[in-house]
C-alpha cells in the first residue's frame, strides 16, 4: 500500500510560503505536516499560530500539527481555530492524556500522540482506542535535518502488532530522517504516514522526492 506522505514545512522557504504550498498542492503529497516548538519543551523555536493560519489559506490539504510544545490544553482551541485538522500532542509533555485527547476530539480534530525515541510504545496500551494516530519520532524532536534512529523500524513493528492485538484503528506516522532509503523499509514495518523535511525541500526535484516516498513506482 502507498504511504501518506506529510512534507514538514520546517524545511521550506517561510518567505515564500505561498509557493512552497503550490508546491505541495501540485504533488502527491497528502498532508502538511507543521512542527509547533516552544523553546520549552524542545530547545528549538519554530513557529506558531499565524503560520498555521497562513498555510490554511494556501492549501484545501489536511493540516498535520506536531505540538511540541508543554501544556498542549491550553491551546487546543486556537489550533482548532487557525485550520488544524489533526493535532498530535507528545506523551511526555501531557499530565493528563486521556484528557487532552477528549479536548482535541471535543474540538473537532483528529487526535495524535508523539512518542520521544526513549517511550516505550507499550505506555500507548491504555489510551490505543482513544487516538487517531500515532507519532514515532525516529529522532529527537526539535531540529530538522537529523540522521534516522535505526531502532525505529522495531518500533514500529511493536506499534503494529498492539494495535492489531487490541484492534483498533491507528494510524502510525514516523517523523524524523525520513528519506528514499528508509520509506521502504518503514511501510514494511507497518507505517502508514512518513513526515519528511530536509528529503522533500533540499531535494532537486521535489514532488518526484514525494512520489517515491509514498511508494508510487
Ligand atoms: C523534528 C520535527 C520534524 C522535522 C523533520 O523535531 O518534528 O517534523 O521537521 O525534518 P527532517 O525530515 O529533516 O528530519
Ligand atoms: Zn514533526
Amino acid at each position: 500500500m502507498n504511504s501518506i506522505v506529510a512534507p514538514s514545512v520546517l524545511s521550506c522557504d517561510f518567505a515564500n510560503i505561498q509557493q512552497e504550498s503550490n508546491m505541495l498542492n501540485e504533488s502527491e503529497a497528502d498532508w502538511f505536516h507543521l512542527d509547533v516548538m516552544d523553546g520549552v519543551f524542545v530547545p528549538n523555536i519554530s513557529f506558531g499560530l499565524p503560520i498555521i493560519k497562513a498555510f490554511r489559506g494556501c492549501t484545501n490539504k489536511t493540516l498535520d500539527v506536531h505540538a511540541m510544545i508543554a501544556n498542549p490544553d491550553d491551546y487546543v482551541d486556537d489550533f482548532k481555530a487557525v485550520g488544524t485538522d489533526i493535532l498530535t500532542v507528545h506523551l511526555e509533555a501531557c499530565k493528563h492524556l486521556h484528557r487532552t485527547i477528549n479536548a482535541i476530539k471535543a474540538a473537532g480534530m483528529k487526535a495524535g500522540v508523539a512518542l520521544n525515541p526513549h517511550t516505550p510504545v507499550a505506555m500507548l496500551e491504555s489510551i490505543i482506542h482513544d487516538i487517531d494516530l500515532v507519532l514515532i519520532m525516529s529522532v529527537n524532536p526539535g531540529f530538522g535535518g537529523q540522521s534516522f534512529i535505526k531502532s525505529t523500524y522495531y518500533k514500529v513493528k511493536l506499534a503494529t502488532d498492539l494495535i492489531k492485538e487490541k484492534n483498533a484503528d491507528v494510524i502510525i506516522e514516523v517523523d524524523g530522517g525520513v528519506n528514499t532509503q528508509n520509506a521502504p523499509k518503514l511501510r514494511a514495518a507497518g507505517a502508514h504516514a512518513l513526515v519528511a523535511g530536509s528529503a522533500v525541500f533540499k531535494s532537486e526535484n521535489p514532488q518526484q522526492t514525494i512520489k517515491e516516498l509514498k511508494g508510487v513506482s
